[in-house]
């Protein structure tokens, strides 16, 4: 096969969408008004875009009034809001629990250390091999101290869907309040804020279709976050600082296409999918998949394949013109493998042959075919040359 060009590290983030530019462009050129400048027409038009693209992102995920979704500058700033924000409440009642698992992205993570740090008493959930939180040891983790639980919608790694709904069903009724980091899952899986009991919920744009440095939280009315960013009390004092207009726009209408979309886009996405890791774990011996076997995100695939080095396969799919990704070592700076493939119980040797391939709207079967014959003739030639590869 010749040589292609293929895209196939949507996780990490995706192309914006020509419509999503083409809704940009004015707020990049003559629509440039100020939305706070609210005496003439250039800053009206201004905040009318960003009250449009509210409306647009909240009904997404069914929130019950667009006010209550706040722009923000990405997914990790949404993320921090939650946790630091919520637990630094008047509405967190000076309880000093915040549950979360050890799946989590680091924005999560991280925020939740420093919390610790300061005080707070922090829960890490584990998970099962298929990467799923138990909803039996989340109940008996909640209880009158917990202020907050958070847990992603789906893990960016193995692309685990959690079951939300059940989990902010148990965090009512036992009290706590309940966020979800659905940077992953947002416009890609139907998500209802109402029926899922969901307080506050995290999203970004640029897996979405929209650009990168943009974001969004959904907070339940009612609930009052202590600002992060302190300021001129733009997003209705949640989030200060003159709004990023052009890329809101392109958030409002990237939510808006993938909801019209999500059905068609999803099964087009799932079929791919499963073809490729068919085609993989067929011609590709001593191969698991990891993650939940059908639970999962549509596009996501992740493996972990014997006696090959996660980096090496993303360098030499690379070569070939494949972008993908993987949780092994020696890609990030630390010595550990990945801390989700540790958690759903992979040893270090398997978690270093893990790879990523999370698809999307624009791949074709041809790209499956193209990534499933490469793979294998980058792991067979890689296997010859090792001396731990036994048959
Ligand atoms: C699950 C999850 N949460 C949060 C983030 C951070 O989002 P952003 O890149 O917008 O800061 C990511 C990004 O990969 C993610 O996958």
């Amino acid at each position: 096969m010749d040589k292609r060009f293929v895209y196939t590290d949507n996780a990490a983030t995706t192309p914006v969408a020509p419509e999503v530019l083409n809704k940009m462009l004015p707020y990049l050129t003559s629509e440039y008004g100020n939305p706070s400048a609210s005496f003439y027409g250039l800053g009206q038009r201004a905040h009318a875009a960003i009250e449009e693209a509210r409306k647009q992102v909240a009904a997404v995920m069914n929130a019950p009034f667009a006010k209550d979704v706040f722009f923000t500058g990405s997914g990790t700033e949404a993320d921090n809001m939650a946790l630091r924000g919520f637990m630094h409440s008047k509405t967190a009642k000076g309880k000093k629990k915040l549950i979360t698992s050890t799946i989590e992205h680091h924005a999560i993570l991280h925020t939740a250390q420093a919390l610790e740090n300061e005080g707070f008493k922090v829960v890490y959930l584990p998970v099962d091999n298929t990467g799923t939180v138990d909803l039996e040891t989340l109940e008996r983790a909640i209880d009158e101290d917990t202020a907050l639980v958070s847990i992603m919608t789906a893990n960016n790694e193995v692309g685990t869907i959690e079951p939300i709904a059940e989990i902010g069903r148990i965090c009512h009724d036992k009290g706590a309040y309940f966020h979800t980091d659905a940077v992953q899952a947002f416009g890609h899986i139907p998500i209802d804020v109402q029926a899922m009991n969901i307080d506050m919920l995290s999203l970004s744009g640029h897996k979405i279709n929209a650009p990168k440095g943009v974001g969004a939280i959904y907070i339940r009315s009612g609930i009052m976050l202590e600002p992060v960013i302190t300021g001129g009390g733009q997003e209705r004092n949640r989030r200060s600082g003159t709004e990023n207009v052009a890329s809101i726009v392109g958030l409002g209408e990237a939510a808006r296409l993938k909801a019209l979309n999500m059905e068609k886009e999803s099964e087009y996405v799932r079929g791919l999918a499963k073809s490729l890791r068919d085609k993989i774990l067929a011609k590709i011996p001593q191969t698991i998949l990891t993650g939940h076997p059908e639970n999962r995100l549509p596009g996501n695939s992740s493996f972990a394949i014997a006696a090959i080095e996660g980096e090496t396969m993303v360098m030499d799919l690379n070569l070939n013109g494949i972008c993908a990704a993987t949780g092994s070592a020696c890609s990030t700076a630390s010595l550990d493998p990945s801390h989700v493939l540790l958690a759903i119980g992979l040893s270090h040797e398997t978690a270093h042959g893990s790879l990523r391939v999370t698809l999307d709207v624009q791949n074709t079967p041809e790209d499956v075919d193209y990534i499933a014959e490469k793979l294998s003739e980058i792991v067979a030639r890689r296997r010859a040359m090792s001396p731990v590869w036994k048959e």
